[in-house]
């Protein structure tokens, strides 16, 4: 790049906890390297509105801990279309901005490969509780967001045993099944229903029949909203098991909260490998975690399919939930 970068840095789609660690790394990283930083507020909206804000290191101070994201998000249909894409670049272009990083899901790389197609210089970030991103080992957000479901699954186990119940637990995960295999795992659930592996309502009684007639007094079951409806698999359960299911959906809860450890150092590593990419001259491409390193991988390639749930993990989890 000859002259000042001037890099933007926006979140899209839903927000994931470390989001805004990631957005704090990309500006004083691009301030480190005497880049100019601006923040384009409510993700793809904000960029079609021409919602930009100049960024100092004090506006990113205070936020590393903070869930959510302080620059705000948004899912825009109107980037979805021809017309949208081309206004955006058009808005970058006269904004002076040599280089984008976005941070979000499948939805946010899908517009910032069309981005780059019409010649903005544009780096992802995989931010998502979903972990739903190909070739990058995890997203920033998965990390808390199970962390939060081992909390509510404990507190619940806590009122199933009193009772001597069956809690059905509905976690996120769109279309794929990491979040409520992991936490699933993590949370000691005695079955973990996801998208990717099919089950039947007959195999899900006689597990927790089994649990009963060896003395527990709880059963577990997470299941990822892919797979199925809490409440409806309640109904389905009560009647197939002869006892009163119960169901929780967690919902929200799940995108809040202080991001971890964990999320908070990923985010951070992620917004600086993105915009060291950019003033390499890199573009279309999305910054991955593999094997504890940073990666850089094309963004169809990230977009194209789900990330593999790794079929190992879901028999380990259903062998330790006897
Ligand atoms: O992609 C993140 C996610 O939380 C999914 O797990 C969930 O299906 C979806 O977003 C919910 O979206 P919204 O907040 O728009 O209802």
């Amino acid at each position: 790049m000859t002259g000042t970068a001037r890099i933007a840095v926006l979140t899209s789609g839903g927000d994931a906890p470390g989001m805004n660690a990631a957005v704090r790394s990309v500006v004083r990283t691009a301030m480190a390297n005497g880049a100019e930083a601006v923040a384009i507020r409510h993700g793809y909206e904000g960029l079609l509105d021409n919602d930009f804000v100049p960024m100092t290191l004090g506006s990113v101070g205070g936020i590393l801990d903070r869930g959510g994201t302080f620059i705000g998000t948004s899912r825009s249909e109107r980037m979805f279309t021809e017309e949208g894409l081309d206004h955006s670049a058009a808005v970058l272009a006269e904004q002076g901005v040599t280089g984008l990083i976005v941070i979000g899901g499948d939805g946010t790389y899908r517009a910032a490969e069309e981005l780059h197609r019409r010649g903005v210089k544009v780096i992802g970030v995989p931010g998502t509780i979903d972990n739903d991103i190909n070739a990058t080992d995890t997203t920033i957000g998965f990390d808390t967001a199970q962390n939060t479901i081992c909390d509510a699954t404990s507190k619940v186990r806590d009122t199933a045993s009193s009772h001597e119940r069956t809690f059905i637990i509905e976690v996120m995960g769109r279309s794929c099944g990491m979040l409520a295999l992991y936490a699933g795992l993590a949370a000691g659930a005695d079955c973990i229903l996801v998208p990717e592996v099919p089950w039947r309502i007959e195999d899900i009684c006689a597990s927790v029949s089994q649990g009963i007639a060896r003395g527990k007094k709880h059963s577990i079951i997470v299941v990822s909203e892919g797979a199925a409806h809490a409440f409806g698999l309640a109904e389905d359960l009560t009647k197939a098991c002869g006892h009163q299911v119960r169901a929780v959906v967690l919902g929200h809860i799940q995108r809040g909260g202080s991001p971890s450890a964990f999320d908070r150092t990923l985010a951070s590593r992620m917004g600086a490998a993105a915009v060291e990419a950019l003033l390499d001259g890199e573009s279309g491409k999305a910054v991955c975690l593999q094997n504890a390193d940073m990666a850089l991988e094309e963004l169809a390639k990230c977009y194209s399919h789900h990330h593999e749930m790794k079929r190992h993990i879901y028999d380990l989890a259903m062998v330790l939930a006897r």
